[in-house]
């Protein structure tokens, strides 16, 4: 399999996309489009955690991107906010009206698909269910492999795990610019340049470990958003657990008075 899809990937590019640290088969085995993903360690119930991902989320993302399954009153819930601290920090859109966005309403934008579809090749996609569609690690790893790429004209951006994405690297000053570190490998009697990691090129204005936090946050909230009554679930299945538990104790109690006499 790894051999397969290594000689299908020289053909169709020159250069095969590797992520550094990893051997190229297990790389290869791994999901997200043959890339090794990182996985982070989230909280979905950490609500301060979940807070700081919604403050970038609405800050960063919003502009394209909606979530409109989701309502800001539901998350200031869920979050442990108020209405009002959720209407000053975290709601940054208007209605058509010019007003400000309602807590009530949905988590969209104003962007229209006509002008996503124009600027971008295509629309920038509701977040709101991508931790499940894609998965927490795959949110993870792309938002930290986004590289300067030479042969990508226009946008000069790419992404490791989504190769060719329309997505601008929209927390680069923070993260600063990184560019791929090229080998040269022969197999078969061919050279091949091949991609084995990414370095920084540019300072951001947070230090590698604060990045990874803040897209670790970034993560854990779209996780929640993706599955917002898990808490609540885990909660009550707790509870049903306990209760299971405690009547089969009193059902084998029930069953021993039964059978006292017909044993004897
Ligand atoms: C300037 C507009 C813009 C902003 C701001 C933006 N994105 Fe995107 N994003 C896009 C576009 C366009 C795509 C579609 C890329 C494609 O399919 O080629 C996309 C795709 C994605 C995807 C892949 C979804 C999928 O399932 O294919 C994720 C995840 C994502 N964005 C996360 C984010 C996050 C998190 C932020 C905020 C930190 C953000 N984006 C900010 C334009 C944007």
């Amino acid at each position: 399999m790894s051999a397969l899809t290594m000689s299908t990937l020289r053909k169709a590019q020159s250069i095969v996309l590797i992520v550094a640290s990893t051997v190229a088969g297990s790389a290869l085995a791994a999901g997200g489009g043959g890339v090794a993903l990182e996985t982070p360690i989230i909280d979905t119930g950490n609500q301060k955690s979940l807070q700081r991902g919604a403050q970038v989320f609405v800050n960063h993302c919003m502009g394209c991107h909606t979530a409109d399954y989701h309502r800001y009153s539901r998350m200031a819930k869920d979050l442990g906010l108020s209405e009002e601290e959720t209407l000053e920090n975290f709601v940054f859109t208007t209605d058509k009206s010019g007003e400000q966005t309602k807590v009530g309403s949905l988590m969209a934008n104003a962007m229209t698909t006509d002008y996503g579809r124009q600027a971008f090749g295509v629309v920038p996609p509701n977040l709101a269910l991508t931790a499940r569609s894609r998965g927490a690690d795959w949110i993870y790893t792309y938002m930290k492999t986004f590289y300067l790429d030479e042969e990508r004209g226009g946008v000069g951006v790419n992404n490791v795990v989504y190769p060719g994405a329309a997505m601008p690297h929209v927390l680069w000053e923070y993260q600063g610019w990184q560019k791929p570190v090229y080998e040269v490998q022969e197999q078969d009697g061919v050279e091949t340049k091949v991609m084995v990691g990414l370095e920084q090129a540019t300072e951001g204005t947070m230090s590698p470990e604060e990045y990874d936090a803040m897209v670790t946050d970034l993560t854990a909230f779209l996780a929640y958003l993706s599955d917002p009554i898990k808490q609540q679930r885990q909660r009550i299945g707790f509870w049903v657990m306990l209760f299971l538990f405690g009547m089969a104790i009193l059902t084998w109690f029930l069953k021993q008075e039964y059978w006292k006499d017909i044993r004897k």
